[in-house]
């Protein structure tokens, strides 16, 4: 199968996740792009059997610009999967589903599947995070440095045996 794995990232962590589905689909023989989602032309997209989107979470139904760009203006093929990554331990499940929903809806598109997995917010690291932490009360404060630390260094290596597996079960 020719796949494409295109992705929104900012901070490197979704293009990580992207990375290892591409190992695990070429070491299955496959022929695979991994290409940023700014740098796909959105009518390439039906040259490929397979393509999986990802892209990090920002708020409740939100994902980043360049993903959204692919899923809207996007000539898609009719098998797609999604991938996303989120540095809260709660998921916002309408990010993707709700357009995968009416992407199925619409069209003879067939979402095979989704992978979540959490990444730490880099962004928020320094200065930003101070201004992030500073509009806390000191309660939720604490809670959030103790989040921070609790999932740095994700995706970690078992986040990403997670995406390989995941990227193989798109073939079965
Ligand atoms: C401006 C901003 C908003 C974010 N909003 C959320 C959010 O609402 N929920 C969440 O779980 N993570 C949120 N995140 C965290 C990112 O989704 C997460 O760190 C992701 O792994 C970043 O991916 P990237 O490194 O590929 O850019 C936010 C990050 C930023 C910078």
């Amino acid at each position: 199968m020719k796949i494409l794995i295109t992705y929104h990232s900012d901070t490197g962590n979704t293009a990580k996740v992207g990375m290892s589905m591409k190992e695990a689909l070429e070491e299955e023989g496959q022929e695979v792009s991994a290409i940023h989602a700014k740098d796909v032309d959105p009518s390439s997209l039906k040259s490929y059997d397979l393509v999986v989107i990802g892209s990090p979470i920002y708020g409740p139904r939100n994902i980043g610009k360049h993903a959204k760009a692919l899923l809207t203006k996007g000539d898609l093929p009719p098998k797609i999967a999604f991938f996303y990554t989120h540095q809260q331990y709660k998921l916002y499940p309408k990010a993707f589903g709700g357009i995968a929903k009416k992407l199925e809806e619409e069209g003879n598109i067939k979402v095979l599947g989704e992978f979540e997995c959490i990444g730490a917010a880099l962004a928020l690291e320094g200065a930003m995070g101070e201004k992030y932490l500073s509009s806390m009360r000191p309660d939720q404060r604490e809670a959030a440095i103790k989040h921070f630390e609790e999932i740095k260094g994700r995706p970690n290596a078992d986040d990403l045996a997670k995406a390989k597996e995941f990227a193989k079960s798109l073939l079965k």
